[in-house]
């Protein structure tokens, strides 16, 4: 057995006299009215981010009691500490550009308090991955919890949940079709349990992933938030945390790993966004998220999953369809089944030897995918050069070989302003860019890729446009847009030269993104390009001088594996 401190004895905060320390400690803590049998114990951190301003965590609290069951029952201290919490529309410029600040203070505490295990609770998009970086660099053993996915409501015979719907019910609005009083009764319906976006987002996404990755049980991606089965997890959860044989995250994060996770992003028609969020969790393992080998794993894996806003089904579906371990089972020949969890065990071990049940409405069979290849492509080209992601099961099959005059947006004011103009310039075949909008922005990355077709299209019956930037979109988002193009705009990179007028050719099929523009014309614009002023302070100022592109994930380099 270890002789490592444990409990309040591990990281004695440094006085120079530890023992001074650790008395102080236990005097402190016994003011909470902790006896000294409870103050010996093993201590399990329960990372807290519930939130006046989250509403996806507001199920925190009760998961917290369960959590804290779960270690007591095993003899255990369970000790809550709030950190950084993030919520998707609740923060400017958005959440994206907090998401490091969560994973960095999340870390620091994990690190730095008297933990030896930690239980991360957290659940919309950007808390995920953030907690999982955190749990990584710190390198303590570490359970994640997520809030799980609401219920769908029912609404005058439509089954409705956040936030494909939203996007939906917003276009229709848009193009006319939907009055402000409806709009105005729908929003108070969208979102009616507690729990992360019901559809295959982000949120869920992530949760998927983070539970093929092995740092969650598998039914823990899906179960719903308000299911009993949510606080047994979270239960769980806490008795987890107090075995001996709980492993550090160095030991489950693997190159096999991440490769699962890659081919759960993509059998799930999973979020684009999950692709910058385990590039940047594989970064603080010191691993690479190969953008042409997921290219490469996209044409050999089947969407399986048939869910919005690639489907018609919701989370909740998910689930009772089976959730990860038939997804899993479907896909095991393309799996690392060798590859192991949080307990040891194999992924193989944890799907089993016996076909599980399954609801074939929701989860394919291979034979009858819901699309024979994945979800997402990676692009290259003369306007991406560091590469670029396009959800194709979103996208229209119409669009995806495309050239045309483009239409260029400088930032998001500019897009806001220019695109419901009558006299906007623009046809259904133009393709709408967005620049000066990607990490490096003022703008942080946000959901902003999916631009809005301008309303005179709209109102004339257009659905789907080729849309391109160097932001994200949101995983409920759908249509034919290119993201993440690399380098950015703020960068420097090609799309900072994009000009109105300047043609542009997708094509999938070659997965190339080009710009149509001779080399001599570029190198003017080259001439005349500066970047944007440094932010003069601040936490602004750290991102300016330290985020990586997106094919990194976004992450700060002085918080990657190699700090390089
Ligand atoms: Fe939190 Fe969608 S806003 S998961």
């Amino acid at each position: 057995m270890s002789n490592e401190p444990h409990g309040l004895a591990r990281n004695a905060s440094n006085y120079g006299d530890r023992e001074l320390a650790l008395y102080l400690r236990r005097s402190f803590a016994a003011s909470m009215g902790y006896s000294r049998d409870a103050l010996s114990r093993r201590t399990v951190g329960i990372a807290d981010t519930a939130s006046d301003l989250n509403n996806c965590h507001r199920s925190i609290p009760d998961l917290i009691e369960a959590v804290k069951r779960g270690v007591m029952l095993e003899g255990g201290l369970p000790l809550a500490f709030p950190t950084v919490s993030l919520c998707e529309p609740s923060l400017t410029p958005c959440s994206m550009h907090f998401r490091n600040l969560m994973a960095l203070d999340t870390e620091a505490m994990v690190s730095a308090q008297p933990l030896d295990s930690v239980v991360l609770v957290g659940g919309c998009d950007k808390t995920v991955p953030a907690q999982l970086m955190a749990a990584i660099s710190a390198d303590v053993p570490a359970v994640m919890l997520v809030t799980g996915p609401m219920s769908a409501n029912r609404y005058m015979g439509e089954r409705l949940a956040a936030c494909t719907d939203c996007r939906r019910f917003w276009s229709q609005y848009r193009a006319g079709n939907v009055s402000a009083e409806r709009i105005a009764v729908i929003e108070e319906q969208l979102a009616a349990t507690a729990g992360t976006c019901g559809v295959m987002g982000t949120a869920s996404t992530m949760a998927c992933v983070v539970a093929a990755l092995g740092f969650m049980p598998l039914e823990g991606a899906s179960a719903p938030a308000v299911h009993a089965d949510r606080l047994r997890i979270a239960e769980a959860a806490g008795r987890l945390c107090m075995s001996k044989t709980l492993r550090r995250p160095s030991e489950v994060m693997s190159l096999k790993a991440l490769e699962n996770g890659m081919r759960v992003i993509l059998a799930l028609g999973g979020s684009t966004n999950a692709v910058v969020h385990l590039a940047a969790i594989a970064g603080r393992a010191g691993l690479e998220f190969d953008l042409k080998r997921f290219d490469a794993m996209s044409d050999e894996t089947p969407v399986l999953v048939d869910l919005k806003p690639t489907g018609d089904g919701y989370m909740e579906d998910f689930h009772y369809a089976g959730g990860m371990r038939a997804l899993l089972w479907e896909l095991r020949d393309l799996l690392h089944l060798d590859a192991t969890d949080y307990e040891g065990r194999t992924l193989g071990e944890r799907i089993g030897a016996e076909a599980p049940w399954v609801d074939r409405a929701y989860i394919r069979a291979r034979e009858t995918p819901v699309s024979a290849v994945g979800g997402l492509v990676t692009l290259y080209g003369s306007l991406a050069p560091d590469g670029a992601i396009l959800k194709r099961s979103a996208a229209t099959p119409s669009l995806f070989e495309h050239e045309a005059e483009c239409l260029v947006f400088d930032g998001l004011e500019d897009l806001a302003a220019r695109i419901d103009g009558d006299d906007l310039p623009v046809t259904p075949n133009t393709i709408l860019i967005l620049k000066n909008a990607g990490p490096l922005s003022p703008y942080g990355m946000p959901e902003a890729g999916h631009l809005p077709i301008p309303q005179k299209l709209a109102r004339a019956g257009v659905k789907d446009m080729v849309r391109m930037s160097d932001c994200r979109m949101s995983g409920t988002a759908y249509g034919t847009v290119v993201l993440h193009i690399a380098p950015e705009a703020a960068a420097g990179g090609p799309l900072a030269l994009v000009e109105s007028g300047d043609r542009v050719r997708l094509s999938i099929k070659n997965r190339s993104l080009d710009l149509l523009v001779d080399e001599a014309t570029l190198a003017a614009r080259r001439a005349r390009w500066s970047p944007r002023a440094r932010p003069a302070r601040g936490w602004d100022r750290l991102v300016h001088d330290q985020v990586l592109q997106a094919p990194r994930g976004a992450d700060l380099r002085f918080l990657t594996a190699s700090g390089e």
